[in-house]
């Protein structure tokens, strides 16, 4: 098991370049077999979702290859519109090779998601629009079966709820199907206005991305492109929270603050100085953070439910009390109990969390419980007093390319370890 050994304290300073976006990568590596060329995609951060995702892509007969600092795919050669059950598993976002395969094969074969680590994850939103783009949705034994034999047809999309998963699988799928489609309620993130960028660039017509209304003409064929993926505004927000938590100083290169505004917010409401470049952000934190009344995860523009577990981190160490609701999904304080053997002092209720700030945290050993909570407790770590040890950093692996490195080059004590020996890797 990997493990981060953390000895806290050090106040973090200096510069950092940001990662590419993991969550726009996923559905851009989908989107490489709706051609039977080659796409590049530059800055395509080296993360274990990602490889899960070059793993379906062989799987399903790609060809895959790193150059220059490109990931290639080739996909002339898909030959498969299944994705067997321990692919799925192991990354619970393959969902969203439904709407490519049902494009490019008239045919997906999918394993019905079970819970995971934050949510059941249901992907009835994704079924439904597929759905309403002509495909039919069978549930065979366990396996979810969707076949459009004569190809889709454009309709209208509206979303109950503006999951980013299902708006991507939309997009998709209708980049080539027969006339116009609408997706109404979209979500608006920035990986969904990149994503569409690279559909462009293939020959796709995709209007509106970002907004709440995507219209999309579909057409016959795509092209191969050279794409370069956004930088991952969660990493950024992660890193700034890192040098806030630790009483530092941060500056992330290559994001711009547009992409983080809710919690660029939240900071200065902490007492946080935050300086924004074009594309660059800069945290100073104040001796002592203080309290924000409440922050209130929402879908895009609102406040970023993956940046809600360092945030929670960071005002467990601030004076007064602050109230967490998490709104978009429903298990995303299991990582609450783990914070707390620091010697924060946070009860949580359903959606909500009260954190009472402490003067200080102190070393523990935690386990990470997922991505974004393995995030949190890292940072808890880097301000504790003492030693600390976060076991299961696989989950921490799966968004961030190398995070004790990256904290390493701020100033911080971290290593990455193996539980049973502790030797340093
Ligand atoms: C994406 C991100 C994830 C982020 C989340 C919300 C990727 C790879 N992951 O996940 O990091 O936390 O957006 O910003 O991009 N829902 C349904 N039915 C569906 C689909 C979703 O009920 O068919 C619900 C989910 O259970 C959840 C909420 O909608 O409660 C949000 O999910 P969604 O926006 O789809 O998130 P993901 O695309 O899974």
């Amino acid at each position: 098991m990997t493990c981060f050994q953390i000895n806290g304290g050090a106040a973090l300073d200096g510069d950092v370049k940001c990662q590419g976006s993991k969550n726009a990568s996923l559905p851009m590596l989908a989107a490489c077999i709706l051609t039977k060329d080659e796409t590049a995609l530059y800055n395509a951060p080296a993360l274990t979702d990602v490889e899960a995702a070059l793993d379906i892509l062989r799987y399903l007969g790609a060809k895959v290859k790193r150059e220059d600092g490109a990931l290639i795919v080739d996909a002339a050669g898909i030959g498969k519109n299944d994705v067997p059950d321990a692919l799925m598993r192991e990354m619970r976002s393959s969902v969203i090779f439904l709407g490519p395969l049902l494009a490019r094969t008239g045919r997906a074969v999918l394993s019905a998601p079970g819970g995971c680590e934050i949510g059941l994850r249901p992907i009835d939103l994704h079924l439904e629009a597929v759905s309403r783009l002509g495909a039919v949705v069978k549930n065979e034994g366990g396996k979810i079966v969707c076949t459009a034999p004569k190809g889709l047809a454009g309709a209208e999309i509206p979303l109950s709820f503006p999951s980013v998963g299902a708006t991507e699988n939309a997009m998709l799928a209708a980049v080539l199907a027969k006339g116009e489609t609408r997706i109404l309620n979209a979500a608006r993130e920035p990986e969904i206005a990149d994503l569409a960028a690279l559909l462009n660039a293939m020959g796709a017509h995709i209007r509106g991305a970002g907004e709440s209304t995507i219209c999309i003409d579909g057409v016959n064929t795509l092209a191969g492109a050279v794409h370069t993926v956004l930088p991952d505004r969660i990493w950024g927000a992660t890193l700034l929270t890192a040098g806030a938590i630790t009483k530092g100083r941060v500056c992330v290169k290559g994001l711009s603050p547009a992409h983080l505004v809710p919690v660029l917010d939240v900071l200065e409401r902490a007492g946080c100085e935050i300086r924004r470049g074009k594309n660059e952000i800069t945290v100073s934190a104040p001796r002592r953070l203080h309290s924000v009344r409440t922050v209130r995860t929402t879908p895009y523009p609102g406040f970023p439910t993956d940046a809600q577990p360092p945030v929670t981190a960071l005002l467990s160490t601030a004076r007064g009390v602050s109230v967490i609701m998490e709104t978009v999904f429903e298990s995303r304080f299991r990582y609450v109990g783990e914070l707390t053997r620091f010697g924060a002092s946070i009860r949580t209720d359903g959606g909500f969390a009260v954190v009472e700030g402490v003067p200080r945290l102190y070393g523990a050993e935690v386990s990470a419980p997922d991505l974004r909570g393995g995030a949190a407790l890292t940072l808890a770590a880097l301000c504790a007093e003492g030693e600390s040890t976060v076991r299961e950093a696989r989950h921490i692996d799966r968004g961030y390319e190398d995070l004790a490195a990256s904290l390493r080059a701020l100033g911080a004590d971290v290593r990455r370890c193996r539980a049973e020996s502790a030797t340093a890797i």
